[in-house]
């Protein structure tokens, strides 16, 4: 019910700052999405109880016009991704999933955010994965349905043709649905495409000797993910794996810790 899941988020966004968030950080990485804004709550509340040393400037990198809102209006002061120093990389990436396996991959984009989201995380130290109960599962694509690809828009019909080629005969392009019509945009002006696969495989699978090249349908998290973006036309793919290289974290989700 609701307020199990709020309260949920909310435990994890706290819990996840408490844990990768400190008040000397320089660049810090905020995602999109309803559990980011707990994320921020928590941050916000860290550095009253621990301001920064004297002079010292906390900068939060904004992955879309929301997210930016949201650290605007806790009163934090964001800098835009193409405004960062040359070298800086960011300390720490906070973000939300709709999906996460047990070797950390995500689906993102359920709320239309996802380019922005992988440079800020592919750009980050540390990648912390903010997500409630609901959304550990074993595998990808197990309780959320569908993997959204960010399209741009005048190559949207292609991009689906070939997606039903590769195996998504249901992949369709997101329309709004109520008083609104027509394609969801993104922040790039881009559309979204949300296309179904067979529950997806983890690297682990494929160690062990599965195959995840898409035969019968079945796949690997990293094989699809760099199939559908060799696509022409297509700008990101809602799969984020292999954040293992800047230590990925999903709070609550780490082995032999009970999901908050
Ligand atoms: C936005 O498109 C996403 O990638 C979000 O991070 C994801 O959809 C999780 O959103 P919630 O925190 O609202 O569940």
């Amino acid at each position: 019910d609701l307020d199990k899941i709020e309260t949920a988020k909310r435990k994890a966004a706290f819990r996840a700052v408490e844990d990768h968030f400190r008040s000397d950080m320089h660049f810090v990485g905020i995602g999109s999405g309803s559990t980011i804004v707990y994320g921020v709550e928590a941050i916000k509340a860290h550095l009253e109880k621990n301001p920064p040393p004297e002079r010292h400037m906390n900068w939060f990198v904004p992955t879309g016009w929301n997210s930016r809102k949201v650290i605007e209006q806790a009163g934090l002061i964001p800098i835009a991704f193409d405004s960062l120093p040359g070298d800086a990389m960011l300390e720490v990436a906070f973000d939300g999933a709709d999906e996460v396996d047990e070797e950390l991959n995500c689906i993102k984009g359920g709320g239309a955010c996802l380019f922005q989201e992988k440079l800020v995380a592919c750009r980050s130290k540390k990648f912390v994965c903010i997500a409630d109960y609901r959304k550990n599962q074993k595998r990808l694509l197990t309780n959320w349905p569908s993997i959204p690809i960010e399209v741009a828009p005048i190559a949207h019909a292609s991009v689906l043709r070939e997606l039903k080629l590769l195996g998504s005969p249901g992949a369709k392009l997101r329309e709004h649905s109520m008083a609104k019509t027509g394609p969801v945009q993104t922040d790039q002006s881009f559309y979204i495409i949300d296309a179904p696969f067979k529950k997806l495989l983890s690297s682990l699978d494929v160690k062990n000797g599965a195959d995840g090249s898409g035969k019968d349908g079945v796949w690997d998290v990293e094989t699809l993910a760099k199939r559908i973006k060799e696509i022409n036309g297509v700008l990101e793919v809602g799969l984020f794996y292999g954040m293992n290289g800047n230590e990925a974290q999903a709070v609550g989700l780490q082995g032999g810790q009970k999901p908050v």
